[in-house]
Order: structure tokens, then sequence, then C-alpha cells
């Protein structure tokens, strides 16, 4: 027979966690005024929010904790993460931050003008606010496959080279770079191939543009390249990361996700007029160019962590947890983006609460229902994030709603996932008695997934 697959580690550390009664729960949400990102940690069993921060570290990672140097200027521990960045991706200048945002807003500061469009495949929240706040606009390339939740293919957060031809073609001088998300988190954490990462470079190269690589989850969309993508098979994770990167002209990381720390973040090119650019922006938001926010200790990790996280095994045990959760998703015929992404599962709400009129947001109804079910918190990717539109100030339902399940890394068994999953069934199951969703009674302006208040209906 066979030997079934397994964790390519072991557990050293554990972290007690607790369950709660239906009844407690009913009490936590409603004072959270059903807004999961209002409960506290302690009112969750397992926390699937986010995979951001929230992985565990290796041994090897703690003990590089000790070694960090804590000078002010010219850290050993900052010269280390540094020759471990240009290692794996080639770019031989590195800002660092402390997370991925402070990335963004250090480079964009330097590159993005009021006026400016700036195509890439869905970017992320903050990227788009950071290209927002400067009054510039972000243009979608994403394939239109993209939307179809149902529909398989291996590269569905591939960038359309004929929709960034168009934008390109007509803003060309106003296009301060493109940026490409690998992977794809807003499309449900989908792989963008390297064929599509050299036709986003042979477009650049037309126009004269530069390329970046917003890259907090490169080396998953590596581990996707090498099982999915012809040629690929035989190639390290560190061959495929190294050549991923050389189709670009630089990137920012978010280093909570593929760097495997709790909290971090760089910049890398391979330009010395970007670095130039960037240098007093750093210095302003972030702090001196030799820590950029983080700690000598934090540093040290993340190179560890960088360096581990770009070897098969380690995502190999990953991707096959966030699939295992797939496969059990399947049995009970609950729908969700697919295939399957890198870090979540993106459940699609709207094939689910089909009683539900979007006007109640059915994606944060089913959230708050797995929440009441069994103290597992995910989030709504959907009609509620998607804010409102600045001009009509009216919902935008044009988009998917979804509940987004994200698997930390390193931390939870398939144990816990089996508890999502049968949770998840159980709600399934009785998803045609929840013919109503939520009411919004108090929201931000921006960004008002997080601190929205509603009821319930
Ligand atoms: N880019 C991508 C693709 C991200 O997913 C995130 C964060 C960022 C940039 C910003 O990085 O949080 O370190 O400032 N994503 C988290 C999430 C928050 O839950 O998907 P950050």
């Amino acid at each position: 027979m066979e030997l079934p697959f397994a964790e390519s580690w072991k557990i050293k550390m554990v972290e007690p966690i607790k369950k709660s009664t239906r009844q407690e729960r009913e009490q936590w949400i409603k004072e959270a005024h059903y807004n999961v990102f209002q409960l506290r940690a302690d009112q969750v069993y397992i926390d699937c929010i986010t995979d951001s921060g929230t992985g565990a570290m290796s041994d090897r990672q703690w003990a590089a904790m000790m070694m960090g140097d804590e000078s002010y200027a010219g850290a050993r521990s900052f010269y280390r993460l540094k020759d471990t960045i240009t290692r794996i991706t080639g770019f031989e200048y590195v800002i660092p931050t402390h997370q991925g945002r402070a990335a963004e807003n250090v480079l964009f500061s330097h590159l993005v003008k009021a006026g400016d469009y700036v195509p890439g495949n869905s970017h992320f929240d903050t990227t788009k606010g950071h290209i927002e706040s400067r009054k510039a606009t972000a243009v979608d390339c994403t394939i239109d496959e993209a939307h179809d939740t149902q529909l398989e293919i291996p590269f569905k957060g591939n960038v359309d080279p004929a929709k960034l031809e168009k934008v390109l073609a007509e803003h060309a001088d106003k296009v301060p770079f493109i940026i490409v998300t690998i992977t794809n988190n807003t499309a449900g954490g989908q792989p963008v191939s390297m064929e599509n990462l050299r036709a986003v470079r042979a477009v650049a190269d037309k126009y004269h543009k530069r390329v970046i690589l917003d890259s907090a989850r490169f080396a998953e969309n590596a581990y996707f390249i090498k099982t999915r993508e012809k040629g690929y098979a035989d190639k390290s994770i560190k061959e495929i990361a190294r050549e991923m990167f050389s189709l670009a002209d630089g990137m920012t990381m978010s280093a909570k996700k593929d760097g495997l720390v709790n909290m971090g973040g760089f910049i890398a090119t391979r330009h010395e007029d970007w670095y130039d650019g960037a240098k007093n922006y750093c210095i302003q938001f972030e702090g001196y160019l030799t820590y950029g926010g983080m700690n000598g200790r934090d540093m040290e990790a993340l190179a560890v962590g960088l360096d581990e996280n770009t070897e098969f095994d380690n995502l190999e045990t990953r991707i096959k947890q966030v699939e295992y959760l797939a496969h059990r998703l399947d049995e009970f015929g609950i729908p969700y983006q697919r295939p399957v992404g890198g870090h979540a599962i993106f459940v699609d709400a709207d094939r689910i609460l089909t009683e539900v009129p979007k006007e109640e947001f059915p994606a944060q109804r089913l959230t708050v229902e797995l929440y009441l079910e069994a103290g597992i918190r995910g989030c709504e990717i959907g009609y509620i994030l998607a804010d409102r539109d600045p001009v009509t100030h009216e919902n935008r339902f044009g988009g998917l709603d979804l509940l987004r399940l994200c698997i930390p890394r390193r931390v939870y068994t398939n144990n816990h996932i089996d508890v999502i999953a049968v949770a998840l069934k159980n709600v399934y199951d009785r998803r045609h008695e929840i013919t109503h969703g939520v009411r919004i009674t108090w929201e931000a302006p921006l960004m008002r997934h997080f601190t929205v208040q509603l009821e319930l209906l």
C-alpha cells in the first residue's frame, strides 16, 4: 500500500484554543455588531480571518532571533536579510519596511502621481488604496475567466495581455509601472503562470515600462508553476522564483505571508534610481535604511523564513492542506472559487444563500452563520468589502460575494480542517432556512468592512 501524505514538520510548541457554546457566540457576535473583525480572538475557536502574520515560525527561525543585531545603522541582520533576498530574487537593492502596505507606501510615494494609471491583476485593497489616495487609477486587467467561480483553469490569476496593452496604448505616458500580484489574492489565491509573466514583460518592453511583482505569496505561485505549468516539473522552487523575478524590475513584499514571519516587509529592485527615489520616504515613514521598521531579530527570522518557504516540502505541506479542505467541501457539494488557490478557500455565498437578496449581503450572513455554528472566523470578501461607488454612493454589487477561509501556515491540523468543513456543511444543509441577511446600521466612508456595524435581519 502506498504510504499516505503527511506534513514535512512535527510540532514542538503548542498554544491552547478554546471552544465556546452557541449561546456565548450569539452574545459575542451581537456585541461585535455582526462584524467578525470586532470579535476578540479569544472568542474564536478556529481563526481563518487571514493567513497574514498568523503562521508558526520554525525552531530555526526562533533560534535565528537570538542572533539579531539591533544596531541602528548597518546591522549585521540587515545584510543577512539583504543577501538572502538578493540570492532568491536577483534584486540587488533592498529596503526593509514594517509590512507590505508600508512597502507600497514608500515605493509609490516615489513613483505614483495624480492622474497616473497603474494596470495590474486585481490589486490588493491596500495597493489600490495607495494608488487611489494619490489620485491615480488602478486598472484591473485580470482575465475575465477569474469571475466564473466554477470554471477550472490552472492560472486563473493571470493578467489579460490585451487589456493591459489597451491601457498602455491609451495612457502610456501616464503609466509609472505595471503591477502583477502573485498569487492573485482577490481572485481567490489564484496563480499567475510564467508564460503570462513573460507576456506582461513583452507588453512592458514594447512601451518601455517597468514591472513590479506584489510578491506576498510568490513562493506559493512558484509551487503552482512547478506543479501545473509545462516545463517546470523538474525545476526547484528557488529556480522558478528566480525566473519569475527575472521578468520584473522590482517587488513589494508583505513578509507576513510567504516570508513566514508575524510582521515584516520589504521593497527589492534591480534599479538604483528606484532605490534612490524610495530611500528618503523609507527614512521619513519607516526608519533608517538598514531596518525600515523591523527589529534586527525580525530580519534574522525573515531571512530564514524566506529560505525555508522556497523549499518544495514546506509548500507542498501547506498547499495540500488547503486542497484537503477543498476535497471535503467537494464531498458536501459546497461551491467555492475553483480550482482551489494557494492560501484560502473562497466560498461562493451567492450560490449558497440563494434566497438572501444581494442588498442583504449574503456572504456576510454566511460568515456570521459559520461563526455561530462552530466559532470559526472567516471573512467576507464581497459586497461590504467592495465599499460604495465614490460617485453614486450606491453599493457595488457587480463583483463576487465570497466568504474567505484563510489557512494560516503550519498552525492547524487536518482535524481542525475537518471541523471547518463539517461546520460549513451544517450551515449548507440548512441554507434554505436562511432567507435574510444583514442590514448596515453604521459604516465608515472607506474600507468599511473593518468597522461596519450590522444587524441581523
Ligand atoms: N498585497 C497582497 C497581495 C496582500 O494580500 C496583502 C495583505 C498586502 C499586499 C498588504 O500587506 O498586510 O503586510 O500590509 N493581505 C492580508 C490578507 C491582509 O488578509 O489578505 P500587509
